[in-house]
């Protein structure tokens, strides 16, 4: 077993725990049930009706980069979400992760650079391996790196991409400001490198919070976006989609038909239908940010009255994932083992690490904790703390 496989393992293996009877669970980043409750209910409707009317075309083959009816409902997302996007500019995937995997089947060669945040989305790290491409590791978060020290890492490593999630991100929950996404901007045009834009958890930032800018924005032709309904709507109809440049969509298409021929017809039509209209689907998102706004400040209210001092993190613009960092010689491993002994469960911070393993963080999601549930759990996390 590989480095790699090593870490989806683990994940794995703490994911398993985590689902035990009894247990107040903060460790599974799945929409939450309500959220997925509302979002069937519409595709079962949705479902009904394209049986009457596309019948058997409904699983027939279509195009690799999608079908364009559709195509265009994502671009009309975008124009609205921001940022703009050409339809003829969209590959539909398989999820998100597919369009990560072809991203880096079509930008990196064998010792080519990427450059990661070390506490990332660990889904991206078999497919940088597959291509035998080397991580450049950013330790802290990149918000907290200094443009000069991003400067030095670049001009030492020249990487070709550069992975980041800059919304609500998983698992640290963090939102990228304008200032560094500016910075970024800056470097990728000076250097030369892509950016690999992951807006997975954009669409969950809360109503009050305005949408920070895409990097698409400052540097249009250094920005390929990599989106995905699995947080928003659900994970299991695997629609995602990149969003690249014109002079990088032959290639990234030719990455996709050798990897699947087309995305599943049934499924694009599906969610075609489901976000195609902007008033109802503005109104479902809404609901949804609601949703997690709602079990985040209960739990934050509960941290604020029962973590004791020591343990640090910050308030998420959206989404449901939150990172709590201990004290210098906190464990987050033993404390999963007590966790699990009280009924709680979360994910330690080491599971989401390449290189230099965070013992002492650890990640929080409310998506599957029933919010009656949110200040017993995190009662007994308290109870469980070795510091
Ligand atoms: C940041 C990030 N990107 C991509 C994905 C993959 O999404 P999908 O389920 O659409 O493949 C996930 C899934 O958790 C994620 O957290």
């Amino acid at each position: 077993m590989n480095k790699t496989q090593g870490v989806l393992k683990l994940w794995e293996t703490y994911l398993k725990f985590t689902s035990q009877p009894g247990v107040i669970s903060f460790a599974s980043a799945r929409p939450s049930n309500q959220a997925y409750q509302i979002s069937f209910q519409r595709i079962k409707k949705i479902i009904k009706r394209l049986i009457k009317i596309k019948k058997d075309s409904l699983f027939d083959y279509s195009p690799p980069e999608g079908i364009d009816s559709f195509r265009k409902a994502i671009a009309n997302f975008h124009s609205w979400s921001k940022p703009a996007i050409s339809y003829k500019n969209i590959i539909v995937t398989s999820g998100g992760q597919q369009a990560i995997d072809i991203a880096c089947r079509t930008f990196l060669q064998p010792k080519d650079r990427i450059i990661l945040q070390n506490a990332n989305y660990i889904g991206i790290q078999q497919s940088i391996k597959n291509r035998k491409a080397k991580i450049i590791n950013i330790c802290a978060s990149i918000e907290k790196t200094s443009f000069s020290s991003l400067e030095k890492m670049i001009k030492k490593n020249k990487p070709k991409l550069f992975y980041i999630i800059p919304d609500n991100a998983n698992p640290t929950g963090e939102t990228l400001s304008l200032q560094k996404r500016k910075e970024i901007a800056i470097l990728a045009k000076k250097y030369n490198f892509l950016i690999l834009e992951d807006q997975t958890y954009k669409n969950l930032t809360f109503k009050n919070n305005p949408q920070l800018i895409s990097f698409k924005k400052f540097c249009p032709q250094n920005t390929i976006i990599v989106n995905t309904i699995s947080k928003i709507i659900v994970p299991g109809l695997r629609i995602g989609w990149l969003a690249t440049p014109s002079k990088f969509f032959e290639n990234l298409l030719t990455q996709k038909k050798s990897s699947d021929i087309f995305t599943s017809t049934f499924s694009q039509e599906i969610i075609s239908e489901f976000i195609k209209d902007q008033k109802s689907f503005q109104n479902h998102l809404e609901n949804i940010q609601c949703h997690y706004e709602n079990k985040l400040s209960i739990l934050l209210n509960s941290l604020n009255k029962y973590m004791p001092k020591g343990f640090f993190w910050n308030k998420p613009r959206g989404g449901f994932l939150l990172w709590i960092k201990g004290p210098k010689n906190f464990n987050s491993k033993k404390f999963f083992i007590k966790a699990l002994k009280n009924k709680v469960s979360f994910m330690p911070g080491f599971v989401f690490n390449y290189q230099n393993p965070q013992y002492d963080s650890f990640r929080l999601s409310v998506s599957n904790v029933k919010e009656g549930e949110i200040i017993e759990g995190i009662k007994r996390l308290v109870k469980s703390l070795i510091i």
